[in-house]
């Protein structure tokens, strides 16, 4: 890839999420999320019986890995904010940590110090406890209220500094993997337990219907009280899984396109019109949750930027309806599978959910251009793991290669007028990869938790410092 094709005022950074990242878990005021309690409670869900409690440390280390990643030449960073850090037991009554607000505004005023621009996301799934254990977190309407209020202590501390704000990372993960699967917290239909705790037939649209509600509110707030005098702008991060068809025929057509709505239109189409998918309403009838009058106007339109996460693509195929019992797990009649004929559809670097296939990004950006009259992207996030192998992981050359073939395809896109204006890679350091834990690693950045913490440059960190150099230098002249 050459670097001089992307303009000099692209972002390119790297991306994080608290609970991931921070460690500190439990101290200097932050009260308890969803995510402490499930790995204390059931570390045997983790692969490695790990939890976030210290992580990588970042609460503790941001300086250093503020440095690093001035050092390779990266000038965004995209992090998440710990809810339960500003506000311990999630809403306003209970009271803003003021340690929680020195830590952020001191990790702000540090990306600032070095040139890098702070792109803040609001959520990305570690919930306060309290919420949840008080009325159900998500599954309640409340939720949309103490998410606004939330967000607006965040636009008042730190929207003087922060100009990128999403309100969400991936709903669909939240809501799929949470209450569909069961495998995150809260373990609703838990794959584990049995779906006893939950009905994955409604609990899914539920969840994701508040969240789109919750994200809603919080923009138009940003956007009566802040956008003018901050001059920030706001939007919301979708998961894009993405699905082809494994036959040309007509059904296989249909499903992965039936397969790409379910996954990403769910949240698309509601900011494009205020409404679900057609598709969606067909296939889920009453259990699929509709927006009043009033909330179709507040969705509508409700982002200045949508953020892509892009890693993978599957194969789609049709299967028949189900009569009975439908989940969101089912209702869209396809089953997706990694292989044709026994070829794998790209190469698996790492765990099983995981294969290469660049060019799926560029069909993602595509279809997103599409369904949202050309908005602002970025790509929030875009990356590949390895199996944990020690210091062999220092020599990645396949996260190389994969990261120069999706800048490829994402240049493709560009030329055919998606307005793609920064590419955020995941991750800048191995970090607590949720249920796999340390197992797995997605840096860029070694860090060898079980010695101090140290952070060493693997090979695709030192490829990027030569690409962002020469891209300095170019996009200057
Ligand atoms: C997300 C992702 C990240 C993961 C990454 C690698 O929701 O944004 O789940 O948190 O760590 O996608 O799997």
């Amino acid at each position: 890839i050459n670097p001089s094709s992307f303009p000099p005022d692209f972002k390119f950074g790297t991306s994080s999420a608290a609970y991931q990242y921070e460690g500190a878990a439990l101290q200097e005021g932050k009260g308890p999320s969803i995510w402490d309690i499930f790995t204390h409670t059931y570390p045997e869900r983790i692969a490695d019986h790990s939890n976030g409690d210290v992580a990588t440390d970042s609460y503790h280390r941001y300086k250093e890995d503020v440095a690093i990643m001035k050092d390779i030449g990266f000038n965004s960073y995209r992090f998440s904010i710990s809810w339960s850090r500003i506000l311990p037991y999630g809403h306003l009554k209970g009271g803003v940590n003021p340690e929680g607000i020195r830590y952020y505004n001191n990790l702000i005023n540090e990306l600032l110090s070095k040139g890098i621009q702070p792109f803040v996301t609001l959520f990305h799934f570690d919930l306060p406890e309290a919420l949840e254990a008080e009325y159900g977190g998500l599954l309640s309407p409340k939720i949309v209220k103490d998410f606004r209020d939330y967000a607006e202590v965040c636009f008042r501390e730190f929207g003087d500094r922060v100009k990128h704000w999403i309100t969400l990372n991936e709903p669909s993960s939240y809501s799929i993997v949470g209450y569909g699967y069961g495998v995150f917290p809260p373990e609703r239909c838990s794959s584990f337990l049995g779906c006893s705790a939950g009905d994955s037939s409604t609990e899914p649209y539920l969840v994701s219907h508040n969240l789109i509600l919750a994200h809603a509110e919080a923009v138009r707030l940003y956007r009566k009280k802040y956008q003018i005098s901050q001059k920030g702008q706001i939007g919301i991060i979708l998961a894009m899984l993405w699905y082809i068809p494994i036959s040309q025929s007509k059904a296989d057509e249909d499903a992965a396109s039936r397969a790409n709505d379910f996954s990403c239109a769910w949240f698309l189409e509601p900011l494009n019109s205020g409404k679900y998918p057609e598709v969606m309403v067909k296939h889920v009838g009453k259990r699929l949750p509709k927006f009043s009058r009033r909330q179709a106007l507040v969705v509508k339109g409700s982002f200045d930027f949508i953020g892509v996460n892009y890693y993978t693509t599957y194969y789609a195929f049709n299967v028949p309806c189900q009569t009975e019992n439908q989940t969101a797990l089912t209702d869209a009649c396809f089953n997706s599978t990694t292989e044709r004929n026994g070829v794998p559809i790209g190469p698996k670097p790492g765990t099983n959910w995981l294969y290469v296939y660049p060019r799926g990004i560029q069909e993602v950006l595509e279809y997103t251009k599409e369904k949202l009259n050309n908005p602002v992207i970025y790509i929030t996030e875009n990356g590949c793991n390895e199996i944990d192998n020690g210091r062999k992981s220092l020599n990645d050359t396949v996260r190389i290669d994969y990261i120069d073939r999706h800048l490829v395809y994402i240049q493709r896109a560009m030329r055919n007028g998606v307005k793609v204006k920064g590419y955020f890679t995941w991750s800048l350091l191995d970090n607590f990869e949720w249920n796999s834990g340390f197992s797995v690693r997605f840096g860029i950045i070694y860090v060898d938790f079980k010695n101090g913490q140290k952070r060493y440059h693997k090979r695709s960190a030192l490829w990027f410092k030569t690409f962002l150099h020469q891209w300095n230098n170019e996009s200057r002249h």
